[in-house]
């Protein structure tokens, strides 16, 4: 017996059944990206692994435990991309692409993280994200949450709650790091060891914990929003001004801190109560100091990921399937110079730009048969090719979907119109 081989532990295959859905779900998002000018950048999967280090940060979750890091050939020790945003200003910079003025970018692959998996948490998952260069101004933020905003709308989703933060400068941030440190310390025997190990290394993140011992202590810990700076709250309170006017409805959630430091002033998730514990569909925020940090002329920059795994699990449980339907065109043939012609039509109606998925059946079944998988196939109209065709030059299409079954013989080059004047008798 050959021991059968299996796809690694939280990673998963897509199967012909549902990448429909998934095809139909990113091309609504990149039509939404491409209505608020975004444009492609496609990135390596495997980057060095420094580049996490200094941009997603030494202490956090994901770098401290969750990348999947190995040695190259060459000795240097590289990393499959937890993310996407550190690669696209890895690219930025080294391609020249921030020159001041606004550069709007979005990508799309697989992430790795080494995470424990479960619904909605996976090893290797995906995303779509988007990061906008070049300006401080919240009206970047603003028009950036509303396209996220317009996702939902374009796929008929609703009941995401928008969670809204500002973490401020990052010396505001600082002093508040010690004002927290200062308080868990103080309440230092209630901690769990999670959290412990936070304390000196990164005491925000002791706000994000899921442990329900610690809610009482983090609910009465110093809360970020009264430690801003003046210039952050201005704009904190300029984006709420501007979300309102654009009619987005957001929370502002003085708790959410975000797991990856390069985050300051706006942070934000989308997040629901439909998928259990892993609710965050898409989350993102500002990080003004990371170009500059990386090596590159200072950018401002804010930028979202949204997790495709989460946000077709939501669209399944919300009953909405994003797929485009499929128009197949089904052709039943005898054997011999009838499939010969058969298989030449095919090939015509392909070449169309619009044209229809084109099958042809090829088994030696009899025409009963091929019209039965025909229907299978979730074929709409099925054309016949016999020897009577063949003589006279003609086609019989039949209407598979309609309440009552019509055919017709007709020309073969009459095919598209008589398939939309029986499709039009069709409706009631
Ligand atoms: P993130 O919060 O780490 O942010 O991930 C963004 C989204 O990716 C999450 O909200 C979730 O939907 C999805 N996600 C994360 N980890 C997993 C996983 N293990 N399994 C399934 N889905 C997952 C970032 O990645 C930032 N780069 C976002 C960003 C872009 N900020 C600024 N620009």
């Amino acid at each position: 017996m050959v021991a059968k081989l299996q796809a690694v532990r939280g990673m998963n295959d897509l199967l012909p059944a549902d990448s429909p859905r998934w095809r139909g779900a990113e091309q609504r998002l990149q039509a939404v990206l491409a209505r608020y000018g975004y444009e492609e950048i496609r990135l390596p999967l495997v980057e060095p692994t420094e580049l996490f280090a200094r941009t997603i940060g030494e202490v956090t979750d994901i770098v401290e435990k969750e990348m999947y890091t190995f040695q190259d050939r060459n000795g240097d020790s590289l990393t499959l991309r937890p993310e996407g945003t550190a690669g696209v200003v890895r690219a930025g910079i080294e391609h020249g692409l921030f020159q001041g003025q606004l550069l709007r970018l979005w990508y799309q692959g697989p992430m790795f993280r080494h995470e424990r998996p479960q619904r909605g948490r996976y090893r290797q998952f995906h995303q779509i994200g988007a990061e906008c260069f070049g300006s401080a101004e919240p009206e970047l933020d603003a028009e950036l949450i509303a396209m996220t905003a317009q996702f939902w709308r374009e796929l008929g989703l609703s009941g995401l709650r928008l969670e809204l933060n500002s973490l401020g400068s990052r010396e505001a941030r600082a002093a508040y790091r010690e004002r927290l440190q200062a308080y868990f310390r103080d309440h230092q025997a209630a901690l769990d060891a999670d959290s412990l190990r936070r304390l000196d290394s990164n005491p925000l993140r002791i706000l994000d914990s899921k442990n329900p011992d610690l809610a009482a202590l983090i609910a009465a810990a110093p809360s970020l929003p009264e430690h801003l700076d003046a210039d952050s709250r201005a704009h904190f309170e300029r984006l709420c001004a501007l979300l309102d006017a654009l009619g987005v409805a957001y929370t502002v959630n003085p708790r959410l801190v975000r797991g990856l430091d390069y985050y300051g002033r706006t942070v934000f998730e989308w997040v629901t109560d439909a998928l259990g514990a892993q609710g965050t569909v898409c989350a993102g925020g500002r990080y003004d100091t990371l170009v500059e940090q990386l090596g590159g002329r200072p950018t401002p920059a804010i930028g979202f990921a949204l997790g495709l795994e989460r946000l077709l699990d939501l669209l399944a449980a919300s009953g909405i399937d994003p797929a485009t339907p499929r128009e197949i065109w089904y052709l039943v043939s005898a054997p011999g110079a009838c499939r010969a012609q058969a298989m030449l039509l095919a090939q015509q109606l392909r070449a169309a730009a619009d044209a229809p998925t084109v099958l042809l059946d090829h088994s030696a079944g009899n025409f009963g048969k091929q019209v039965q998988r025909a229907d299978k196939a979730g074929a709409r109209v099925a054309l016949i090719l016999g020897e009577d065709e063949l003589a006279g030059g003609t086609i019989t299409v039949r209407m598979l979907r309609a309440a009552v079954t019509t055919q017709e013989t007709v020309p073969r080059d009459t095919i598209h119109a008589t398939v939309t004047r029986l499709a039009a008798q069709e409706r009631p």
